[in-house]
């Protein structure tokens, strides 16, 4: 695997094999490795000749008191990850190689499904997303970029930016990796202490809890959401949102909605975990 740090030096090595008609894969990461970004890098692999990940932690998904500072970073494990799995480029930019003028530059704003759930919580969060994923599209010009599904609004976010934009990149969504316990893997995970990492499964309980209930004909979305809620709080969870979706759009579920998702998010102590689930009215 060659890592590579500026814009440039990836360009210089993909030209000649885009020439030569390889299929090149894009995996966005910003790095802390686990299995889950591992299981995007084994799909990539499928669909693509050349696999580059990238790993950078972007300041500008990031709000004023959140832990960009804190993020957990690692790359020489994440090297070894990568390598080991077969990914063939890896690209490692400084802030400044991506933002040579500051943060204070053209944005890319996707409307509609960015303003509500965590693009509500989080103002500015998706518009920093799609921003360094675009500056990404344009660097790598892959034909396939792959995103977890586990971040489902970013995934959304993603495939309605590639439309609307033109970006002649298929965008996969893989399957959310879990611990043995169902816990949604995820970097941010490392922050939860004892007590807090044996609680955190319980919000993809809860997520499965509604969707039984959907699944048994309930209407009544209100009183299921609130009562979840509820006993999510009482059990040690400070839940952010907690909401059903139509799947496509993020919208609230109309009559003609038939794929739906779960959305969760909820604080435990200081870290936020998001999940979700999707389901099929008519299964
Ligand atoms: O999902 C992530 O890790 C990030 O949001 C991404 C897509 C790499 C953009 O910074």
């Amino acid at each position: 695997m060659k890592t590579l740090n500026t814009i440039n030096a990836i360009r210089k090595e993909l030209h000649p094999l885009r020439l030569a008609n390889k299929r090149i894969a894009l995996v966005p990461t910003m790095g802390n490795l686990h299995a889950g970004h591992i299981s995007l890098v084994k799909e990539a692999l499928k669909h693509a000749d050349v696999v580059v990940s990238t790993i950078f932690v972007n300041p500008m998904q990031f709000g004023p008191n959140e832990d960009l500072d804190s993020y957990p970073r690692t790359l020489e494990a994440d090297k070894e990850k990568l390598a080991h799995a077969g990914n063939h480029f890896l690209l490692t930019p400084s802030v400044k190689e991506i933002y040579p003028n500051g943060l204070n530059q053209t944005t890319v704003h996707v409307p509609g499904c960015t303003e509500c759930l965590c693009g509500e919580k989080r103002p500015g969060h998706f518009d920093g997303v799609t921003t360094v994923v675009t500056k990404l599209f344009n660097m790598i010009q892959p034909d396939v970029a792959i995103f977890g599904q586990k971040d489902f609004q970013q995934l959304t976010t993603i495939r309605k930016m590639v439309v609307d934009l033109c970006f002649p990149i298929k965008i996969i969504g893989v399957e959310t990796c879990r611990e043995a316990d169902n816990l949604a893997m995820s970097s941010r995970n490392g922050y939860l202490n004892t007590r807090e990492r044996n609680t955190a499964p319980k919000l993809y309980h809860a997520l499965k809890q509604i969707k039984s209930a959907l699944l048994s004909a309930e209407k009544d979305h209100a009183t299921l959401l609130r009562n979840t809620r509820q006993s999510l709080d009482e059990t040690g969870f400070s839940t952010d949102y907690l909401e059903i979706r139509d799947a496509d759009t993020l919208a609230k579920p109309g009559a003609n909605s038939t794929r739906l998702v779960i959305l969760g998010a909820a604080f435990l102590g200081k870290t936020r975990l998001i999940d979700n689930l999707t389901l099929e009215l008519n299964q």
